[in-house]
């Protein structure tokens, strides 16, 4: 863990123009400075930095921030990542928060000796295929042979493997490095009487973390007729781990945060073909079934896999359960599948960029349906098998946690395996238990045009109190501080003197109210606690530096608008000034607000309710009778103020 000191060195050093310039190029414009935005493909340019603040706010994608969010949104860093790349980037020597004991600092210092002897071995490997005679006159006709281009040879860092038994053993000892670290990392292969590389006479497909160090290989094989194996892969060492790897991820990553998406293939040139035709989003999970640590690198990056597949059904049946486990972390699957006989490398080789681009935007189906027509095919029409394939796939749906997704996959299933909705309800409220129970709808009616139109209303208040709520709060950054003096609404000649904060989190108190908005909440909060505990008001930027990028993405839109009360026309005495104007009109504003959302709910469970009989908790009517009276009262203070 980065000490705070560090972190605070991190933030004095950083400008947020110079980290942004490796990326964006900037011209100046008035304080500002101005360019593309990179995260859209833009023509003109929307995308502005404020070194005066240390902000960056991108206005095609809504995006914003500081230097930290700006590296964790460009090149996809987690906040440590960023940190340390910052640190890297001035100078700045970081320091490690908790002492780590002996055996983790030599578990450490094991890891570090790998890495660097792996990326000594990629190198080695590059510069084999590119300069010994060996490496061009096999290597690189080969991979000139299966179309992969200079480029994509580059990119992907693709090496050779000489056919010398021990060439690599050879040069690495010679190099200094030691024998355990050879055989550790799994390159070369020593026994008693002999020392062997284990990839040679192999083009070489290095594999690289989401940061972009080198963690282990594949090796191919170059003619067809021996007996081992195609692929030789690096065994498992403690920083490689083939369930935790995703080929291609480290080239793709910033396309597949830009596409939302992911396109999931099989193999290595896979991915390279793809690639090198348009298609850059694409990772391979090296043959095996995607596993769970994999799904959580890509969703880092995208809600949106798109698998492809070839057309032989052998390997289709066997993905379904590791597809479920995509679906079961909340994310949505596409299906693609490719004419007969082809796998994306041939299919990507065959055909130009445009029509890729179409191919994939138009032709993969929900997981879902895809599987219902699958196996329905797969079934032949067996009744004994289709309830069996009735039951799998409700299973699938079940996994969907959005009620109406899960709903409108039961109707595109309903329909494909030609049984009614109500069997399939039925039967998927049974696996989801009586928790989550999903109502079965009349077969004609439109349930999600339905579901929308009770819903609207609600949704507009409350998007009209999260906006309230966000001025709220961007007053009590801005203004929190301010001295305001109240009069007392029963008795004006009663006044008294406090803060902006003083009286919205008073105000809010009496009334037993909070914030509603989980990201306005965490800072009204945060505001609050350090009111009460330190008489400390807050101010924007103090929150410049939260680990949270939400935040800081919220505090970097309110820097931007000037809508700050200018100090010169408020006081005066013994009238009501601007800022208790303000401040009062946004009070009641947000509790008539607040106050007329209870009601609704109120008036809705007394729908609910009607049927029902006793009730012991109080008379519903009553409540809303009483919230009425307060909303109207709120609405006459409201008028006094305007
Ligand atoms: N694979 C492996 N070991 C093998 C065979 C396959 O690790 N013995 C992995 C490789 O990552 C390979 C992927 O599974 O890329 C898919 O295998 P396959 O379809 O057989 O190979 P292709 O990727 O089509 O390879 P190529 O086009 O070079 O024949
Ligand atoms: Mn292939």
């Amino acid at each position: 863990m980065i000490s705070q000191q560090t972190i605070d060195q991190i933030f004095s050093a950083i400008r947020v123009e110079e980290v942004i310039s490796d990326f964006v190029t900037l011209k100046k414009s008035g304080s500002n400075l101005k360019g593309l935005s990179p995260f859209t493909d833009e023509k003109s340019p929307s995308f502005m930095v404020s070194p005066s603040k240390g902000i960056w706010k991108d206005f095609s994608s809504g995006k914003g921030g500081n230097a930290v969010s700006f590296l964790m949104e460009a090149e996809n860093y987690t906040y440590p990542e960023a940190l340390r790349y910052l640190a890297n980037k001035y100078n700045i020597q970081i320091e490690e928060e908790i002492k780590p004991n002996l055996e983790q600092l030599e578990a450490k210092e094991e890891k570090e000796r790998l890495y660097q002897f792996t990326d000594f071995a990629k190198n080695y490997f590059v510069d084999q295929l590119h300069n010994s005679q060996e490496g061009q006159a096999i290597g690189l006709s080969y991979f000139k042979e299966r179309g992969l281009s200079a480029e994509s040879i580059k990119n992907f860092s693709l090496g050779y493997s000489p056919k010398q038994k021990d060439a690599l053993y050879q040069f690495a000892t010679k190099k200094g490095y030691k024998e355990d670290v050879l055989i550790q990392s799994g390159v070369c292969v020593v026994g008693e009487d002999f020392k062997a590389d284990r990839f040679r006479e192999r083009v070489i497909f290095p594999i690289f973390s989401f940061s972009g160090r080198c963690l282990g290989f594949g090796g191919r094989i170059l003619s067809s007729n021996t007996k081992t194996a195609k692929y030789l892969n690096s065994p498992e060492n403690p920083i490689y781990h083939k369930s935790q790897s995703l080929f291609g991820l480290y080239q793709a990553k910033n396309f597949i945060a830009k596409k939302d998406q992911c396109v999931l293939v099989e193999g290595y040139t896979d991915v390279i073909s793809m690639h090198q035709k348009g298609i850059q989003n694409v990772v391979s999970s090296s043959g095996t079934a995607l596993t769970t640590e994999q799904i959580g690198m890509i969703r880092r990056l995208t809600h949106n896999i798109v698998l492809v597949f070839d057309s032989d059904a052998a390997g289709i049946r066997a993905s379904f359960r590791g597809i479920d486990l995509i679906l079961a972390q909340g994310m949505h699957v596409k299906v693609l599948t490719l004419p007969k006989g082809e796998d994306p490398d041939s299919f990507a080789q065959k055909n130009t960029s445009e029509f890729l681009q179409d191919y994939l935007s138009e032709e993969p189906t929900d997981f879902i349906s895809f599987k219902s027509a699958f196996l329905m095919e797969e079934s032949g029409g067996d009744p004994s098998k289709k309830a069996e394939l009735i039951r799998d796939i409700l299973q699938s749906i079940s996994l969907i946690s959005s009620p109406i997704e899960r709903e409108l996959y039961v109707q595109k299933t309903a329909s494909i395996l030609e049984v009614s909705t109500q069997v399939l309800y039925a039967e998927l409220n049974q696996i989801l238990g009586t928790a989550n129970r999903v109502k079965p709808k009349a077969p004609q009616t439109e349930p999600l045009i339905i579901s929308k139109k009770t819903e609207e209303p609600q949704n507009k208040l409350s998007t009209h109190q999260s906006l309230i709520e966000r001025e709220l709060i961007k007053f009590m950054l801005t203004s929190g501080d301010r001295q305001v003096e109240l009069k007392s609404i029963e008795d004006p000649t009663l006044s008294y003197q406090t803060t902006v904060n003083g009286e919205i989190i008073g105000a809010l108190e009496v009334d037993q109210m909070s914030l509603q908005n989980p990201l306005y909440k965490e800072i009204f909060d945060q505001i609050k606690e350090s009111f009460k505990t330190n008489n400390v008001h807050l101010k924007a930027e103090n929150f410049l530096q939260s680990q949270n990028q939400e935040i800081v993405s919220f505090i970097a839109d309110i820097q931007l608008e000037d809508h700050q009360l200018s100090p010169t026309s408020e006081y005066k005495e013994g009238i009501v000034i601007r800022s208790d104007k303000k401040l009062l009109d946004l009070l009641y504003r947000y509790k008539s607000i607040t106050v007329e959302l209870l009601i609704e709910s109120k008036q809705q469970q007394l729908k609910e309710s009607s049927n029902a009989k006793g009730d012991s908790s109080e008379n519903p009517l009553l409540q809303i009778q009483k919230l009425i009276g307060l909303k109207n009262t709120l609405y006459q203070l409201l008028n006094r103020v305007v």
